[in-house]
């Protein structure tokens, strides 16, 4: 276990790239983070020597591609501490929350509630609206507080015999705020409702033991975790998945297939119909399997000095206000803050020229802005290449906004 910042940044090609002329300070990782040497060359490995389907042939080819994908499955399950043959690989969380919305639900009755929260990204609320439109169900939310986290004081109030199920983000991908998982897992069991968590935030920053989290369903996307586009993954406990209707019909997901009927796989594979993303899949592994080899007690520090960095130059601006957790505790490094007389869009752009990538707008949590009457914030979010360089990059390029837009 080691972790060498210099020699980690070595790792990532696309940050020896300049930007606008300018050298590339990355801090847009919570959209999606930049993949390293490893990823890059599992991914071409397997399509230039192993490219095959999986669990059909029997040709070497498809024995090897079936191995990896089965192996990249096994790297996600120690990532999560959970068993592989719970784990299902899906084209990313969007995928995995609506595989969910749309199987797990069938068995609920018009009048069931779902609790979701105000923090939730678009694909932790829109998967549950059509469920709910299909079924009958009742859609309530948990207030954010006024620091950008879940009011978890509003629980009791909010939970009751028709509650079926909580669903809601483990990290904010607006505040970074770490939400508390024991109390959403006390809640959902003084009631028998199921816990999702939508951990597309917070896998990116170091393993997961999800038996003692408590959760009943955990989703996470690979792209934010250092692996390839349109590949993540849902894990439930076996007697849930065994319990859950398929979602998608097609080949791989069945036992038996007759033009009246079929008769259908066990999870995992029932939940992965049609050729899957193997080698999508195969570079989430290889992404997991270079995470696994870093001091995660290490990384943790140096993103939260970066963090701390970050917050302090922006308190030092009293026309920025911080949107999330001004202190380090229970947050990781996405931080959102606004700027008088500046908008988000201007300012992204001020920043891009400079060659600093940060993310203005939403951040597909309109609940969340219409909640503090935001049309949107400025998001810098830290990944594990990042060093002081970048933070200072970033706050210089605020001192320009503010020397051309908030004059
Ligand atoms: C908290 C959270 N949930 C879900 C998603 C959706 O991930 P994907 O688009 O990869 O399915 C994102 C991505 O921005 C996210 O930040």
């Amino acid at each position: 276990m080691t972790f060498d910042p210099a020699a980690l940044r070595a790792q990532f090609p696309i940050l020896a790239r300049r930007v606008r002329g300018q050298p590339l300070h990355y801090l847009d990782s919570a959209a999606t983070a930049q993949v390293p040497l490893a990823v890059l060359d599992a991914v071409r490995t397997h399509d230039a020597m192993h490219r095959a389907n999986v669990h059909r042939g029997v040709h070497a080819l498809a024995e090897e591609a079936t191995q990896a994908y089965e192996a990249a499955r096994g790297a996600v399950a120690g990532w999560l501490n959970v068993a592989p043959d719970e784990v299902i690989f899906t084209s990313g969380a969007t995928a995995a929350i609506n595989l969910v919305a749309q199987s797990w639900t069938r068995s609920l009755s018009p009048g069931d509630e779902i609790l979701l929260t105000e923090l939730e990204h678009h694909s932790n609320i829109v998967p549950w609206q059509l469920a709910a439109e299909r079924q009958g169900l009742v859609l309530r939310a948990l207030p954010a507080t006024a620091e950008g986290r879940i009011d978890l004081a509003a629980l009791p109030a909010m939970v009751g015999a028709r509650t079926k199920l909580i669903a809601a983000t483990h990290v904010s991908n607006v505040t970074g705020a770490v939400t508390d998982v024991a109390a959403l897992v006390a809640a959902a069991r003084s009631c028998g409702a199921k816990l999702l968590l939508d951990g597309s935030q917070r896998a990116p920053h170091g393993p997961l033991d999800i038996p003692a989290l408590g959760a009943d369903f955990y989703v996470f996307t690979g792209h934010k975790l250092y692996g390839p586009n349109g590949i993540g993954a849902l894990w439930a406990r076996r007697e849930i998945l065994a319990a859950m209707p398929p979602f998608l019909g097609g080949g791989e997901m069945i036992r038996r297939v007759t033009i009246e009927r079929s008769t259908y796989a066990d999870p995992p594979r029932r939940f992965e119909a049609g050729t899957p993303p193997i080698a999508q899949a195969i570079g989430l592994g290889a992404a997991i399997g270079f995470l696994s080899t870093l001091d995660w007690s290490a990384v943790a520090a140096h993103e939260m000095s970066l963090t701390q960095r970050l917050l302090d130059g922006l308190a030092a601006d009293r026309r920025i206000r911080i949107f999330g957790p001004a202190g380090l505790q229970s947050r990781i490094g996405v931080v959102s803050f606004d700027m008088e007389g500046a908008h988000p869009h201007d300012i992204c752009q001020i920043l891009d020229a400079r060659g600093v990538a940060c993310r203005g707008g939403h951040h597909c949590a309109q609940p969340l802005m219409d909640r503090f009457d935001l049309a949107g914030t400025t998001r810098a979010s830290i990944g594990i290449y990042n060093d002081a360089s970048d933070i200072d990059a970033l706050l210089d390029g605020l001192d320009e906004v503010a020397r051309r837009l908030c004059a």
